[in-house]
C-alpha cells in the first residue's frame, strides 16, 4: 500500500465510511456546509474529461466562472444570448447540485453601452435603474427556480469600505445596491439573494459589506448570505486566519448568515502594484523571479499550501452553523485563473487538485480538516 492510498484509507476510517471507499470534499463536509466551485464551458459541455469527473465526484454546487456575466449574456442592448448558461444550468440539473447564478450587477465584465444613451451619452440615473430592472428580470426569470441563489451585487465596495465609484453608484447613487436586491427579490422571491466581494477578511470592508447587508435587510429583503469571495495568499498573513475567524464572528453577530464563493490560495510572489487584491483590472509584467516554478511545486511549499488550507478550513468548520456553502474558484491548477492573474503566463498552484487532476497534499489535510478539530 502507497502512503497516499494508506493515509486516504485512515482518513476514510476516521471519518467512518464504507471501508475502502475514497473520501469526497462533498461528503465529508455533507452536515457542515456545501461544497462547490466554478466551472466554465469545458465542464459542463463535457470537453475536459478530468474536470468533470472531478466536478461530478468531489462538489455538490457549482457557479459560472464566466457565462451569466453581463458582457456574455447581454452583449447588446436588447439582445441577450443563454446558449451557454442554460447549458451550465442544465448540467448542474443533471448531476443534482445546488446552481448559483454570478452575477447579476458588477461593474466588471460588462460592456460600456450599459452605463451609456445611444448618442455615447451618459444615462441618467431613471434610465440606468431602468436598464438594470431590465437586465435582473430577463437574466433571472429565465431560470426562476432553478438558479437557487445569486450573487446580486458583486464588488460594490472600497477596500476602507466606503462605496466605490462604478458607474453604478456614479449614476445611481449608493441605493442602486438595495435596488438591484429590490428588483431581483420580486423576480424570485424563492431564491437566496447574496452580497459579494473579496478581501472582506478586511475589517473595515467588513464593516462596509456588513453596512449594505442591514440596508438591504432594512428595506424588506431577506439576504440570505453575505458572501466572502476569499481569494487568499499562500503567505499565512494574508490575511491571517484569525482576521477571517473575526469576519465570521462580525456576519454572526450582525445576524447574518455567510457563504465563501471563490476560494483559492495563490503561491506565487505578488507584484507591489496588484499586492493584495483580487480587481480583475489589476495587471503587472511578468519577471523570472515573479514565476519561480515553471515546472512543479516544491515539496515544502506543497505543505505550505497544505497547511494554510487546514487552517482556512478548521475557521470555516468553528463557523459552519453560519456558513451554507464553501466555493473553489475552478478545478485543477492547470486552468485557475491565477496562472493569468495579475501577471499573465505564470505557472501557479492555488486548488486542491494538480495539473493532472490529482489531489493534492492539500486536498488530504482538507478532507482531515472535516473531523472538527477537539
Ligand atoms: C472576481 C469575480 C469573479 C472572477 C474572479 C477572477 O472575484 O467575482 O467572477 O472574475 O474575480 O476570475
Amino acid at each position: 500500500m502507497t502512503t497516499k492510498t494508506l493515509t486516504a484509507t485512515l482518513l476514510a476510517a476516521a471519518l467512518a465510511l464504507p471501508l475502502g471507499a475514497q473520501p469526497t470534499l462533498k461528503d465529508v463536509y455533507k452536515d457542515a456546509f456545501r461544497v462547490g466551485t466554478a466551472i466554465a464551458p469545458r465542464v459542463f459541455d463535457n470537453l475536459d474529461t478530468t474536470e468533470v469527473r472531478i466536478v461530478r465526484t468531489q462538489f455538490n454546487a457549482i457557479t459560472p466562472e464566466n457565462v451569466l456575466k453581463w458582457e456574455v449574456v447581454h452583449p447588446r442592448p436588447n439582445e441577450y444570448d443563454f446558449a451557454e448558461s442554460d447549458r451550465y444550468v442544465a448540467f448542474g440539473e443533471k448531476n443534482g447540485m445546488f446552481i448559483v447564478g454570478h452575477t447579476l450587477v458588477w461593474h466588471s465584465q460588462t460592456p460600456r453601452w450599459v452605463f451609456e444613451d445611444s448618442a455615447g451619452k451618459p444615462l441618467t440615473r431613471d434610465a440606468l435603474l431602468a436598464r438594470m430592472k431590465d437586465h435582473i428580470q430577463h437574466v433571472m426569470g429565465r431560470y426562476k427556480g432553478r438558479i437557487k441563489g445569486w450573487d446580486v451585487v458583486n464588488e460594490a465596495l472600497n477596500e476602507d469600505g466606503t462605496m466605490r465609484q462604478s458607474p453604478w453608484q456614479r449614476i445611481i447613487g449608493d441605493d442602486f445596491v438595495v435596488k438591484a436586491f429590490q428588483y431581483a427579490h420580486e423576480v424570485d422571491p424563492k431564491a437566496e439573494l447574496y452580497y459579494n466581494d473579496y478581501n472582506l477578511a478586511t475589517p473595515a470592508k467588513r464593516d462596509g459589506a456588513i453596512r449594505l447587508a442591514k440596508q438591504i435587510r432594512a428595506a424588506g429583503i431577506p439576504v440570505a448570505a453575505i458572501n466572502s469571495q476569499d481569494h487568499h495568499k499562500l503567505d499565512a498573513n494574508v490575511p491571517s486566519a484569525a482576521l477571517v475567524d473575526s469576519m465570521f464572528q462580525a456576519i454572526r453577530a450582525a445576524g447574518f448568515h455567510a457563504n465563501v464563493t471563490e476560494l483559492d490560495v495563490d503561491v506565487l510572489p505578488r507584484p507591489t502594484r496588484a499586492a493584495n487584491t483580487a480587481d480583475v483590472s489589476a495587471r503587472a509584467q511578468m519577471t523570472a523571479q515573479s514565476n519561480p516554478w515553471t515546472t512543479a511545486l516544491p515539496d515544502s511549499v506543497q505543505q505550505q499550501l497544505a497547511k494554510r488550507y487546514a487552517d482556512l478550513f478548521a475557521v470555516y468548520m468553528k463557523h459552519r452553523d453560519i456558513i451554507d456553502r464553501v466555493t473553489f474558484w475552478g478545478v485543477t491548477d492547470g486552468t485557475s485563473w491565477l496562472n493569468g492573474f495579475p501577471v499573465r503566463g505564470r505557472t501557479n498552484y492555488p486548488l486542491l487538485f494538480d495539473r493532472q487532476g490529482k489531489p493534492k497534499p492539500a486536498f488530504d489535510a482538507v478532507i482531515a480538516a472535516a473531523k472538527p478539530r477537539a
